[in-house]
């Protein structure tokens, strides 16, 4: 007989099992929490995402081609990754700018199909449930006048969307209609079709107070995407539009806080290792967050400024190993990294 709290148990070792055929996933909530320790901001997009990625591995009549739409630092390749780490599932980030038409000099498709392979130690059933994010998707969009090319890339990737079978150099074929395929894009300008678009609807109108300009979403629609450039017929096979908004300063202090990805506690964690505590003004993570704020790429640019805050402390310290317990930062050290004092 099992006892409630043995059954508990079991359901919690299920939770975390593989995704291999007859084996149970986690559950989308087990999934939607872990990813939000990391993603700060995004939880309406990260909740979209893992349902449609969950749509595509339940529900296989219906295809799920998902496209991330984004600026720059606002966590679309990370929410991807952290999805696929917690699946379990292999899976490669492409840069579509590498990409060109078969016969054409550079990357075509069956490259992604082995990069994957590779993410998955070449175990085809395990590669063939994988993902494969294809980042900078926008920058195919026929109006960049520097790819001529752009336009037929994207109706090259159309045969891995549709599924199909690919001949591997081996003699094998590889599946690819179990794959989860993810666009991923900035889609820069984009809000000036779509403001274009709204004028000419609503007559007079204004911006709602409740929604900060710089974090809206702008509720893009195929129809703007094909505007944008993206050829109709590759539009039409996406399912799924998700907007990430732009990261506030509040976002990025939050990052900085309580993100599982934060840089900060990261430096705090390794200097830990190496013996010392830090301390530091309860403003530093403002003023981090608005020097990061300056520049246009979002919680990417934390990094930055937190490398240089550490830049000279952990020279300083590699070079006298043993010798400081503590490290005292100054709020200045967001500009000037000689702001600190070991003892
Ligand atoms: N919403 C977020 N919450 C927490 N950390 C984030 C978030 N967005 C970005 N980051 C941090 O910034 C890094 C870069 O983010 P990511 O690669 O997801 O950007 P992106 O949106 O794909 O941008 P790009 O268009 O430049 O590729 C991540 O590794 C993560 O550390
Ligand atoms: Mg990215």
């Amino acid at each position: 007989m099992t006892t409630k709290g043995t059954q508990k148990k079991v359901q919690k070792v299920s939770e975390v099992k593989k995704l291999k055929k007859g084996d149970s996933l986690p559950t989308i909530k087990a999934i939607e929490n872990n990813v939000l320790k990391c993603i700060i901001g995004q939880d309406e997009a990260v909740r979209r995402i893992i349902t449609a990625i969950y749509r595509s591995i339940y529900l296989k009549s219906i295809k799920s081609n998902i496209l991330v739409i984004g600026r720059s630092g606002t966590g679309k390749t990370e929410t991807l990754k952290q999805i696929a780490r917690n699946l379990k599932i292999p899976y490669t980030v492409e840069d579509a700018t590498k990409y060109t038409k078969e016969g054409y000099y550079g990357n075509d498709v069956t490259d992604m199909i082995e990069n994957l392979l590779f993410a998955a130690n070449f175990d085809l059933e395990k590669a063939s449930h994988g993902m494969i994010i294809i980042d900078k998707i926008d920058k195919k969009a026929g109006h960049n006048q520097g790819d001529v090319v752009g336009v037929a890339v994207l109706n090259s990737l159309l045969k891995i969307i549709e599924g199909c079978e690919f001949g591997m150099i081996d003699g094998s074929t590889f599946d690819t209609s179990n794959l989860i395929i993810v666009f991923c894009g900035a889609f820069s300008g984009i809000e000036r079709i779509k403001r274009r678009e709204t004028k000419a609807k609503v007559i007079g109108f204004n911006t709602p107070t409740h929604i900060e300009p710089s974090t809206e979403i702008l509720g893009c629609t195929k129809s703007d995407l094909v505007q944008y450039g993206l050829p109709e017929e590759f539009v039409g096979r996406i399912d799924t539009i998700v907007e990430m908004k732009a990261l506030s300063k509040d976002d990025l202090i939050k990052i900085l806080s309580s993100s599982k990805l934060s840089i900060f506690k990261k430096y705090q964690n390794e200097l830990k290792k190496l013996g010392i505590t830090i301390t530091y003004p309860r403003k530093l993570f403002e003023r981090i967050a608005e020097k990061a704020m300056k520049t246009s790429l979002g919680a990417r640019e934390l990094s930055n400024v937190v490398n240089y805050i550490f830049e000279e402390i952990l020279y300083n310290v590699l070079s006298h190993p043993g010798e400081y317990q503590k490290c005292k930062l100054d709020i200045g050290i967001v500009d000037d990294n000689m702001m600190y004092k070991l003892s």
